[in-house]
């Protein structure tokens, strides 16, 4: 299949173009660099030996993206673009409302116009809220986000399932990723935020590389084993594979599905903290902080649709996803900048 990805130089993107380049399918990118870098793209065709072509462009802007779709034809695009950080939405929701929301719509009525009517959709676990059980359904309700980030993930769901309902040729995946770490195998590629890191793995990442003093771990009471918060961490390169088999699910059928991306499996931050140290034979210092604003106890699939669905489920474990993380970290201690 010939696959457009927005926002294929980012993190999970950029992983996931090797997968599908790897898979025999060929594959363009679009990406504005707003978080990421070139060189990601340069990486992932050193690493397949295939060639990417790129567009920088905000796939905001309409005559760009009828431009991107005058030149090619697609079999289906990856819709990654968009703006990730939790924190930074509460701070400026209307620069993420503007940027997700437009985005989305700006692409699909460019794929409209061009009968292109296959998308699999970056989603998030953060669209499910404060749950009432885990581990989470794809038919649980969703009753409403905690931040302007998560509503964007909401809302562009509903709009994805607008539109599946007034077109049935649409075929539409809603892939709810949970918490994807790790970076790939040859330590080229992984994730790279910006100033200080907001997520855990970065975060731990960093203080093992002693760019940053200590983690601080928020809160210890949580009602959960060891009192730290519970998480479905999954390998990037997990999750990419995930999208190769998505494409393929969207080739086949039409409708919309939605569908978590996890590994089913809690691990804690202490788990983590104490599997990073013994896997990488590092001290990662750490402090017990108070608990952060909007944080919940638990949150973890039931990762069963996408075996049913899509034949697909994680195989990489823990010291996986703790072992590549700091491979990348200790291969590029300034990310993608030299
Ligand atoms: P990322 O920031 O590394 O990648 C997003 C990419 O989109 C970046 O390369 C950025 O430059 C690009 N981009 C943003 N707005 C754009 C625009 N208007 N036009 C063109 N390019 C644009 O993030 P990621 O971790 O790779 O996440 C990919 C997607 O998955 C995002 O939609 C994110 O919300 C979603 N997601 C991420 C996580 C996570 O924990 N990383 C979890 C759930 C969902
Ligand atoms: C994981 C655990 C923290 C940092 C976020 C988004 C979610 C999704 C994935 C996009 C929690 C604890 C963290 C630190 C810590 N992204 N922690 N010290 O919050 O589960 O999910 O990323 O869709 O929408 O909300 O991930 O990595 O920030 O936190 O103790 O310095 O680590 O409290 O228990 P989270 P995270």
């Amino acid at each position: 299949m010939k696959i457009l990805t927005t926002g294929g130089a980012g993190f999970i993107g950029s992983h996931t173009c090797v997968e599908l380049l790897n898979a025999g399918h060929e594959v363009v990118v679009v990406d504005n660099f707003v978080n990421s870098q070139k060189e990601a793209v340069h990486r992932v065709e050193e690493l397949t030996g295939k060639t990417v072509q790129l567009y920088e462009a905000d796939v905001c802007d309409p005559d760009a993206m009828e431009q991107i779709f005058s030149e090619h034809t697609f079999d289906a695009v990856i819709h990654f673009a968009g703006l990730k950080a939790v924190g930074e939405s509460v701070a400026q929701p209307m620069r993420y409302y503007r940027n997700n929301l437009d985005s989305a719509l700006t692409l699909c009525e460019t794929m409209a116009r061009h009968g292109c009517k296959r998308i699999v959709f970056s989603s998030s676990a953060t669209v499910y809220g404060v749950p009432d059980e885990v581990p989470l359904r794809e038919d649980m309700f969703c009753k409403g986000c905690t931040n302007p980030y998560g509503w964007t993930k909401y809302m562009i769901e509903k709009i994805l399932m607008g539109i599946c309902d007034a077109d049935p040729e649409w075929s539409v995946v809603l892939l709810r990723y949970f918490n994807p770490i790790g970076a790939h195998e040859s330590g080229r590629i992984g994730e790279n935020p910006n100033g200080i890191p907001n997520n855990l793995m970065p975060f731990i990442t960093k203080v093992a590389a002693g760019q940053l003093d200590h983690l601080n771990i928020f809160g210890n009471d949580y009602n959960t084993p060891d009192g730290t918060g519970v998480r479905d961490y999954i390998h990037v390169v997990d999750l990419a594979r995930g999208h190769v088999n998505a494409c393929e699910y969207a080739q086949q059928h039409s409708g919309c599905e939605i569908i978590n991306l996890g590994t089913g499996v809690g691990y804690s931050v202490l788990d983590i903290v104490h599997a990073f140290e013994k896997v990488n034979g590092i001290k990662v210092p750490y402090v017990i902080a108070p608990r952060r604003p909007g944080d919940i106890a638990e949150c973890y699939s039931d990762p069963r649709k996408a075996e049913q669905l899509l034949g697909w489920k994680a195989e990489k474990n823990l010291d996986d996803m703790c072992r590549d993380s700091w491979r990348w970290q200790k291969n590029n201690p300034n990310g993608y900048q030299a």
